[in-house]
């Protein structure tokens, strides 16, 4: 199998989108609006583990194309629970990629805690081939969920997947509360945007 050139098109895509969804950033910022993007990652897969993933789903070579789909894999960070849907929606009119997915676990949460908002795309893209569809992950998040999941994955990666009962609940404790932080942040949103606002004039006004 040649990873290299199966992967080329994963790589066009995860540079493309996080052009594109930096770029509706900057976009906010240039018209001093609140940015409901905090920041974006992006990654394509690492061999090993879409090897893994095939190997424990027992998903055959020529299927991990359409079965495994998060082989490119974006972030999008946010700052309030609001913001998630409010990029969600920005995302269902573009023109540039197709939804085939969508799953919120924020209305319905994992059973180990997790929250987020999942966008399943199909992405064109170009090769020297033709066009070709790629299918690709769209994570939406608040920062609060952000380091839930990076700490339970964290966890998980220790305890390759098997966490013990007792950290385990913790860790469904530790979901409960950064949600909770989650609805308070909310709560005093306005106040939080405001004060944010006149912090970003002050910073862009020239030292005299
Ligand atoms: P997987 O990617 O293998 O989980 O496929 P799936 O079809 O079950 O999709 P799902 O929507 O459950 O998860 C997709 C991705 O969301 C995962 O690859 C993780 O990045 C993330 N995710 C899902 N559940 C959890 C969780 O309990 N903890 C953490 N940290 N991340 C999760
Ligand atoms: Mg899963």
């Amino acid at each position: 199998m040649n990873w290299e050139a199966f992967l080329a098109p994963y790589v066009q895509v995860v540079e493309e989108l996080k052009v594109k969804l930096k770029g509706m950033r900057a976009q906010f910022e240039y018209e001093s609006q609140h940015s409901p993007i905090e920041f974006v990652t992006g990654r394509v897969k690492p061999v090993p583990s879409i090897l893994d993933k095939a190997y424990q789903r027992n998903i055959g070579m020529e299927k991990i194309e359409r079965e495994i789909q998060d082989i490119a894999g974006m972030r999008v960070v946010c700052q309030f629970v609001d913001d998630i849907y409010a990029i969600v929606e920005m995302l269902r009119t573009r023109n540039d990629f197709t939804i085939i997915e969508e799953k919120d676990y924020i209305e319905e949460k994992k059973d180990s805690g997790y929250r987020s908002f999942h966008l399943i795309i199909e992405y064109p893209v170009e090769t020297i081939r033709g066009e070709k569809q790629v299918v690709a992950e769209i994570q939406i998040r608040t920062l609060a969920m952000n380091f839930w999941a990076t700490n339970e994955h964290s966890l998980n990666y220790k305890y390759e997947g098997q966490i013990p009962k007792n950290i385990k609940a913790r860790l469904k404790r530790a979901a409960e509360a950064a949600f909770k932080l989650d609805e308070e942040m909310s709560k005093i949103k306005d106040e939080v945007q405001e004060a944010q606002r006149v912090f970003h004039t002050n910073k862009n006004k020239p030292i005299e």
